[in-house]
């Protein structure tokens, strides 16, 4: 759960300084996914000079401070040059300097790695390499990373064999088991870098004026049992040159991309965890797949396969031309991309219908599905897999996908339905929730189902991400890049792209004619809806301000529609406001949880008008009857004592499957107005990563 950042150049003349920049501003956008600890290592004056490493604890300003403070030469000027940056969270070891990421292979830097993702195998390689007379330097499983390169280097040196770069790159990842993405540079290599992914999303981006061509894409070595990482070689050697296929040799045929000009030209290359950190530089990327390792060397990019498996059909990547803008994940006039990004709502909600809703037709049309559609109606049932707000966002939409298709729904969290092992069968639809596409425990439910055979669709935001790839079809829900840790606009756009899922698979239907047109009527005023909702930020802010500040702990209440709103408010508190808060179902609280209650409790409920509200009004009465005084999220006019309650904040009434959409949005502004009452920093609340790729 860590951001890796990579630049590269050739033949454009870079100051050191110059560099180091490009690698803290990459950075500064990665930060969201781990901000324990962050780290550089630049080139040193001259080819072969170990790589100069500077890291330390905290967030990247430390880091930038630290290299003002240690001096590192900025005017040196390079016109090929390799830079290697990493922002970290924590998994194997304490956030300290040490910790940090680069890693080095030996005193000398000889071999520098970042990484994202977690070694499994890592006690093994590390008790062999103590063996073999390496010292450690850290904690983490990463450093066995950098050892490991050093020593296969070396026992391939020792028996007159130079494997390049690559090859040495694919045969440390034979040893490893576990998740990667990860960056390598070498004094041995000057000017070239590898990045490899398995499990942890790496993406290599290309800005230059040559004429770019994605040819080809090298499968090369002999098949290998890809299951068995063993040390069982202990000499890692490169295979006999006799079973190297011709294409393993750095010829013009393992080119995977290339310049139409015959004239080297100026060309930079960077890799980086997700777009966001390069598109201010270029906005062509290639998204490396699993098992891919790419090349950069001699002004050119090679895509090589870390292993030949059978039926890989893996043979094609494209460079694809981002979409998104500069503006689109900077903050602009708010003060955290959390608080932007709960004003979006407005706007990302709108996005998410764009094009795919007729209004005037009542009909909706989702392009990803379209042809898949006879299938899903035939399943035997629908099982709808995600985490945290992922998780809520399919818990809001399971029942009005009930009943409009009739097929049984069931939501599962990723980690427990693969502790359960559930059974999964071939008629099955399977639906993929991630605001990422990159959440560890959602690909593991993936793949555990691919094996199973059943259709499964990702519903997911980030285009290019590991779950829109490897599902067999889906819906991006389009609500632009986020960057606050907390998620909130991903919410509401994932709740309407459900909606539209199980309105269009119902399209044809004739009993469900006239809830639909309820449904696209309620769906078409949402975003201005929402609009009217944001306007109670300042009542909000008072309300955190003068009566929520000190509290320690918070109840949400919440019936039907409502209790997955119940839950994610609950959510949002704990993420970012390190209150306890609990979203308890409102039929529930006669069971056990009314003991809670008293003066001081905050309450926060649900009772906005839909066919449960008389059963929610009964249990705010059993909270007033034992003093409570709860805040009231309702619809206009709503008759009860104004005395009984804290206060209310009024949403405007829509479809009883849409008020979710609007109710959600006091309890996000609550929460972040709670964060910043507390002196927290919202968009990197402890403890936590944006995208989780660990499990
Ligand atoms: C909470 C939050 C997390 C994510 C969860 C799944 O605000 O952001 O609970 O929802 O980690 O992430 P995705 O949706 O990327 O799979």
């Amino acid at each position: 759960m860590c951001g890796i950042f990579g630049y590269i150049n050739f033949l454009v003349d870079k100051t050191r300084g110059e560099i180091i920049d490009t690698l803290i501003d990459g950075l500064e956008k990665l930060e969201y996914r781990g901000y324990d600890s962050a780290g550089i290592a630049v080139d040193g004056d001259h080819k072969n000079d170990a790589a100069i490493i500077v890291k330390t604890p905290g967030k990247v300003e430390n880091l930038k401070r630290k290299v003002n403070d240690e001096k590192v030469p900025r005017s040196t000027v390079f016109d090929n040059h390799v830079g290697i940056a990493h922002t970290r969270w924590a998994t194997h070891g304490p956030a300290t300097v040490i910790n940090s990421h680069p890693h080095r292979s030996d005193p000398m830097g000889e071999f520098v790695i970042v990484h994202n993702g977690i070694i499994s195998n890592y006690g093994v390689l590390r008790t062999f390499l103590l063996k073999k007379g390496f010292t450690f330097e850290s904690d983490t499983d990463t450093e066995v990373i950098a050892k490991l390169f050093k020593h296969i280097y070396d026992s391939n040196l020792d028996e007159g064999l130079h494997p390049d770069l690559n090859q040495l790159t694919k045969l440390v990842l034979s040893e490893l088991d576990g998740s990667y993405g990860l960056l390598v540079k070498s004094s041995h290599f000057p000017g070239e870098a590898c990045g490899a992914r398995k499990g942890s999303p790496l993406l290599v981006g290309v800005k230059t004026e040559r004429k770019l061509k994605v040819d080809f894409v090298d499968v090369e070595y002999p098949e290998t049992d890809t299951t068995s990482s063993t040390i069982s070689n202990e000499n890692f050697l490169l295979p006999p040159v006799s079973q190297q296929s011709e294409s393993n040799l750095r010829t013009s045929q393992s080119r995977a991309f290339f310049s139409e000009d015959s004239i080297p030209m100026p060309i930079e290359f960077f890799f980086a965890s997700d777009a966001a950190s390069i598109i201010k530089h270029t906005k062509k990327v290639l998204y490396l797949q699993d098992d891919d390792i790419a090349h950069i060397f001699d002004g050119e990019l090679h895509i090589h396969r870390a292993t030949k498996k059978k039926n890989d059909e893996s043979t094609t990547r494209t460079i694809e031309t981002l979409e998104m803008e500069l503006n689109q994940i900077m903050k602009g006039p708010y003060q955290h991309f959390m608080q932007k990004e709960i004003f979006e709502q407005t706007e990302s909600t709108f996005n998410t219908m764009r094009g795919r809703v007729d209004f005037e037709n009542h009909k909706i049309t989702l392009g990803g599905l379209k042809s898949w559609l006879p299938t899903i109606r035939r399943c035997r049932r629908i099982i709808m897999i995600a985490c945290g707000t992922s998780y809520h966002s399919c818990l809001a939409t399971r029942s009005i996908f009930e009943e409009l298709t009739d097929i049984p729904v069931s939501v599962e969290l990723a980690s427990d339905f693969l502790d359960r092992k559930s059974p999964v069968f071939r008629d099955d639809t399977i639906i993929f929730v991630s605001q990422s596409g990159e959440t560890a425990d959602s690909i593991l439910a993936l793949q555990y189902c691919l094996e199973r055979g059943p259709l499964t669709i990702g519903v997911v935001n980030t285009v290019g991400s590991s779950i829109s790839r490897q599902t067999h079809c889906g819906v991006h829900i389009n609500a632009g890049p986020e960057i606050g840790v907390a998620s909130t606009k991903a919410y509401t756009s994932q709740y309407i792209a459900l909606v539209m899922v199980a309105l269009s698979l119902s399209n044809d239907t004739i009993s469900k004619v006239e809830r639909h047109k309820e449904i696209i009527d309620g769906l078409q005023k949402i975003p201005q809806q929402i609009g009217q909702v944001l306007k109670l930020e300042d009542k909000i802010k008072q309300l955190c301000k003068n009566q929520l500040k000190d509290k320690k702990s918070l109840l949400l209440l919440g019936r039907g529609f409502q209790f997955a709103t119940a839950l994610e408010g609950a959510l949002k508190i704990k993420e970012i406001t390190y209150t306890h808060a609990e979203g308890v179902l409102a039929g529930e609280l006669k069971h056990g949880v009314l003991a809670l209650v008293d003066e001081q409790l905050p309450i926060i409920a649900f009772a906005t008008r839909d066919s449960l509200f008389p059963n929610v009004m009964s249990a705010i009465e059993q909270v007033t009857a034992r003093k409570g005084k709860p805040i009231l999220v309702c619809n206009e006019g709503i008759e009860i004592s104004k005395d009984k309650l804290m206060t209310t904040l009024e949403v405007p009434e829509t479809v009883d499957c849409l008020q979710g959409l609007l109710n959600v949005i006091p309890v996000q502004l609550i929460s972040y107005w709670l964060a910043v009452d507390r002196g927290i920093n919202v968009d990197f609340p402890r403890n936590l990563a944006k995208s989780v790729t660990v499990t």
